[in-house]
């Protein structure tokens, strides 16, 4: 699939948005409904304290509670007691309760209560949790005669939102799952009228270079024709038609390629083979183009390597390699091509003496067109797509290529290929 980069990136960004949206309505839920649950707690509290006080009554310094009404349904579960100043119960409480109300952490309250001021405690007693309400009891000469006490339970607080929060991470986590095929299903959908567009565009491409090869293999055999039957002015400029048609045909053809590998019409046909072999005879076959250059080229070749790969095309990118040192390495350098097995990969260098590129450039080589010196390299036949249809090559074939290059010294390309055992 074309522009899967594309399509995980999309995804992801849908994801993560969903995922932030889900986040912030979780936390929104939570603090809402626990603002809410926390506020229910702190009224009933504040109902039954009101309720339990108007059960006190004050008669100079004594305090007499009503016992009955204490036990109003709404209620219940709340617990009162009432002491008098010297800290004696003034009511009966249940025996249950005692154990509630002795908790050490109450004592600070009550000493609180004594010197006139409220406070609310939050006490423990076996599996609930309890929120003590304690005031002082007021004379009407403004004398703190006893304290009031109103215990509560509030651990269905908690439990409440421990089961909202194991509702919403299971909702969310659901959400998150759907969301996450929501996500990738969207963003296929909004990338696949992209994808035919560019694909179709691809197409175009491929088929106009093609459709250019044949009127111009037509134009080239009719001006050879008419070289091979002229001479003098006529000559010249029919010798440089052929010329302009050569390196016109030079770019059709690679430009054919590139959009044929762009448009995924060029299979590979992998086989396993042999490095060695390949270099040797490819040596073979550029020794003539060194010779005319004044440059020697030499294999430097350990044991052997095997790969599985397309040989035309790796026999295509070699060639564009070796084609480049020796364009570039001026009489009397060097050009070597070196094979050997490094950590499980095979590794094909191809090492010149030559001019080198400059920093700059280098990062750029590989893309379509581009040439470091442009008059130079088009004089020598370049199209500025070798190393384009180099990388594809090597992409193709799950390799990498490396160029290191000092300007005046000379240049190394370094194909390494999954090397077979
Ligand atoms: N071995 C080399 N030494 C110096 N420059 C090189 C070498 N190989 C490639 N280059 C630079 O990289 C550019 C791109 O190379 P390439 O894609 O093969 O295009 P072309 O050879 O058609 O110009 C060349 O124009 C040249 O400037
Ligand atoms: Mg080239």
């Amino acid at each position: 699939m074309m522009f899967r980069g594309a399509l995980v990136r999309l995804a992801a960004q849908y994801f993560v948005l969903l995922v932030l949206i889900l986040g912030f309505f979780d936390l929104i839920v939570y603090v809402t409904v626990s603002q809410a649950l926390q506020a229910k707690a702190d009224k009933d509290l504040a109902t039954a304290v009101t309720q339990a006080m108007s059960n006190v009554t004050v008669t100079g310094e004594t305090i007499s509670v009503n016992p009955q009404p204490l036990l109003t349904p709404s209620l219940a579960d709340v617990f009162v007691r009432v002491l008098d100043f010297k800290g004696q119960e003034v009511s009966q409480p249940r025996a249950e309760l005692k154990k509630l109300f002795n908790n050490p952490s109450l004592s600070t309250p009550i000493g609180a209560a004594n010197a006139g001021q409220p406070g609310q405690t939050q006490v423990a007693s076996g599996s609930e949790l309890y929120m003590v309400d304690t005031r002082p009891i007021v004379s009407k000469s403004h004398k703190v005669i006893g304290v009031l006490q109103v215990a509560q339970p509030i651990s269905w607080v908690g439990d409440a939102l421990s089961r909202l929060v194991r509702q919403l991470v299971l909702a969310s986590a659901i959400g998150i799952v759907l969301g996450a095929l929501a996500s990738l299903l969207m963003a296929t959908r909004s990338i696949r009228p992209i994808g035919r567009a560019f694909q179709r565009q691809r197409e175009f491409v491929a088929d106009a270079s093609h459709e250019l090869r044949t009127p111009l293999t037509l134009i080239r055999t009719n001006v050879e024709a008419w070289l091979r039957r002229s001479n003098g002015t006529s000559r010249a400029y029919a010798k440089g038609i052929v010329e302009e048609v050569e390196q016109l045909n030079r770019i059709v053809g690679d430009l054919t390629t590139l959009a044929l590998a762009d448009a995924r019409q060029l299979p590979l046909d992998p086989k396993p083979m042999e490095l060695n072999e390949l270099v040797k005879g490819l040596i073979v076959q550029a020794t003539p183009m060194a010779e005319a250059r004044g440059v020697q080229l030499r294999p430097d070749l350990n044991g052997g390597v095997r790969v599985d790969a397309d040989l035309g095309r790796v026999r295509q990118l070699l060639l564009i390699l070796i084609d480049n040192a020796l364009t570039h390495t001026p009489p009397g350098g060097e050009v070597s091509v070196g094979v050997i097995r490094h950590n499980g990969r095979a590794h094909v260098r191809v090492t010149d003496t030559g001019e080198g590129i400059p920093s700059g450039d280098l990062p750029h080589i590989f893309e379509r067109f581009y040439r470091a010196d442009k008059a130079r390299t088009r004089e020598s036949g370049g199209t500025g797509l070798g190393l384009a249809i180099a990388k594809w090559i090597v992409d193709a074939h799950k390799g990498e290529i490396g160029v290191k290059s000092a300007e005046g010294k000379g240049t190394e390309v370094d194909v390494s290929l999954p090397a077979l055992d």
